[in-house]
């Protein structure tokens, strides 16, 4: 059995202001250690990334982004390029989050292109792959978690996965109080290892599936005891210091 660290994400969304994140990050590099059981990353706002990238430095807290450009340079108003992102020392960027695919429209091949940019500038993407509610009644969960992975392993093969993090959202749990349960969420998870794994196994042995979808304090322990995820990433809980540092003590037995 892999030895895969758990991964605990904040994914800030379009949330706070400077001086609340500049307490909430005094709070969180208190709380976090070197004896920290769990990896730990940041994902504010692009204009905090500055702020937090002097704030986390020394500290075992890491950066991420939530976005970014599937393009390089250029005439593109508004957009961010990885490079920038790098230039502010992020290690892990969000790709493909249900709120861009349905709000801003992106597709498995724009992601799949996103993938691209986060990787070709060695940070780590970390790919959100989840179903609707209304997929899941119809009993199309799997076909449409297959289709958004092989959207990006089409693209980058299955190698480019060895420096990936998995984060599987059923959308009908983000935001909504009604977590999946272990076994719901375990299920989704070993169907993605399994899937992977028929590409290469070492691959899909080593890599981190995290779970995303109203994960709090108190069911996170049982979220990470199942086998195969691996921590999660965590949208409301992680706004509220106690509630993400007890998130992030949490540890498999
Ligand atoms: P919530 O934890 O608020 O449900 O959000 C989950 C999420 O979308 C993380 O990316």
């Amino acid at each position: 059995m892999a030895n895969r660290k758990i991964l605990v994400a904040a994914n800030w969304k379009m949330n706070g202001s400077l001086e609340s994140i500049r307490h909430l990050i005094k709070a969180l590099t208190q709380g976090i250690s070197n004896e920290t059981p769990t990896e730990v990353v940041v994902c504010p706002s692009f204009v905090y990334l500055s702020e937090l990238s002097e704030q986390l430095n020394k500290t075992n807290i890491k950066l991420g982004a939530q976005n970014v450009s599937h393009l390089e340079v250029g005439a593109y108003t508004g957009e961010v390029s990885a490079s920038m992102l790098n230039d502010y020392g992020c290690e892990y960027v969000i790709v493909g989050h249900s709120e861009r695919r349905m709000l801003y429209q992106e597709t498995d091949e724009r992601v799949a292109e996103k993938f691209c940019a986060i990787q070709s500038k060695n940070m780590t993407p970390i790919l959100c792959v989840g179903e609707l509610l209304e997929e899941r009644e119809s009993a199309n969960t799997e076909k449409v978690i297959a289709r958004q992975l092989d959207a990006v392993i089409d693209k980058v093969t299955i190698d480019a996965f060895v420096n990936t993090v998995i984060a599987y959202e059923p959308v009908w749990a983000i935001g909504t109080g009604k977590t999946a349960t272990p076994e719901q969420a375990q299920e989704v998870h070993q169907f993605i290892r399994l899937r992977l794994a028929r590409r290469n196994k070492s691959i899909a042995e080593n890599i981190r599936i995290v779970y995303g979808g109203s994960v709090k304090a108190d069911n996170a322990n049982q979220l990470f005891e199942m086998a195969d995820i691996d921590g999660g990433l965590i949208g409301g809980a992680s706004l509220i210091a106690k509630e993400f540092l007890s998130i992030c003590h949490a540890v498999r037995k």
